[in-house]
């Protein structure tokens, strides 16, 4: 199915948090998979699915020492493991370094991530700045989405990236904003990016939320299925998950935190 790539230009805007967000409440069938050449966090943030501990050297290590042979998306699942909530995640490298090694990887990963059949794959690629070998990934993406804080800083760059990133896949921004001034900080980014010429196919918000994102790496449960990122994230979902497939395609969102350390999803990837 569909392919997303969520990134920054530079800081930590919340990518990891947010692909961690809206795959709990991703409507259809999803694998997160951590493409962050800095490595992956998530092994080391959260539970796995039986409440033990992810194995942190398995996934695009492991899936990369096998993809010198060539990579088929069947591959993928064998390499992934469920975390808290039933999520599929498809764990990071373990440190930068490994990526020095790894630059032929990224290509034909995002071909297979594009072809993983029955879900959608969320590729979590950390920050672009100094990594010109993910843009063989994001060619192979439905959909782009640069994330933001609406502090100017971030802005300026995203700006700057948006102009520097000439024809390509198409681009979507989604502003982490205060939810005081959440619209408001969606238009003025909204404005900016208009400014720039540059062709934004989707634009969206998700709350700047501490608490949420400090209950997103315990145990899921019923206080976070209520907190603001979980209920934008929800929105986001949707959104997203409308834009890159056929709306008769997408069934109502139906993946919600419902009771402790279960989501509730129609369907997991790979069953
Ligand atoms: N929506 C949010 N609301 C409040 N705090 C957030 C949000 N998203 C992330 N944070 C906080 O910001 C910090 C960085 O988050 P995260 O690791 O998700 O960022 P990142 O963009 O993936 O960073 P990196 O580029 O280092 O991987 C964390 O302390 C996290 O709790
Ligand atoms: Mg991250």
């Amino acid at each position: 199915m569909a392919l997303i790539v969520l990134a920054a230009d530079k800081g930590a805007p919340g990518v990891t948090t947010a692909a961690t967000a809206l795959g709990a409440v991703w409507p259809r069938p999803v694998l997160l998979a951590e493409c962050d050449p800095a490595g992956g966090d998530l092994a080391y943030r959260l539970p796995a699915a039986d409440g033990g501990v992810l194995n942190p050297g398995r996934g695009l290590l492991t899936l990369g020492a096998t993809a010198r042979r060539g990579l088929h998306p069947d591959q993928i699942h064998e390499h992934s493991q469920k975390i808290v909530g039933g999520l599929d995640v498809l764990a990071g490298l373990t440190h930068g370094e490994q990526a020095g090694g790894l630059t032929w990887l990224w290509g034909p990963l995002g071909r297979a991530l594009a072809a993983v059949p029955h879900a959608d794959v969320l590729a979590d690629c950390g920050r672009l700045g100094g990594h010109p070998e993910l843009h063989d990934l994001l060619a192979e993406a439905a959909l782009v989405v640069l994330f933001t804080r609406a502090s100017l800083d971030h802005v300026a760059h995203l700006r700057e990236r948006l102009i520097s990133m000439g024809k390509g896949p198409q681009l979507g921004v989604v502003v982490i904003a205060d939810p005081r001034q959440y619209r408001d900080s969606i238009d003025e980014v909204r404005r900016i990016i208009a400014a720039t010429g540059r062709e934004v196919a989707f634009v969206g918000g998700l709350a700047h939320d501490p608490k949420g994102a400090e209950l997103l790496r315990g145990q899921w449960g019923g206080r976070l299925d209520r907190s603001l990122l979980i209920r934008t994230a929800r929105e986001l979902a949707g959104r997203l998950a409308a834009h890159v497939s056929p709306p008769e395609r997408t069934p109502e969102p139906g993946g919600r935190i419902s009771a402790p350390g279960v989501v509730e999803r129609s369907r997991s990837y790979g069953d």
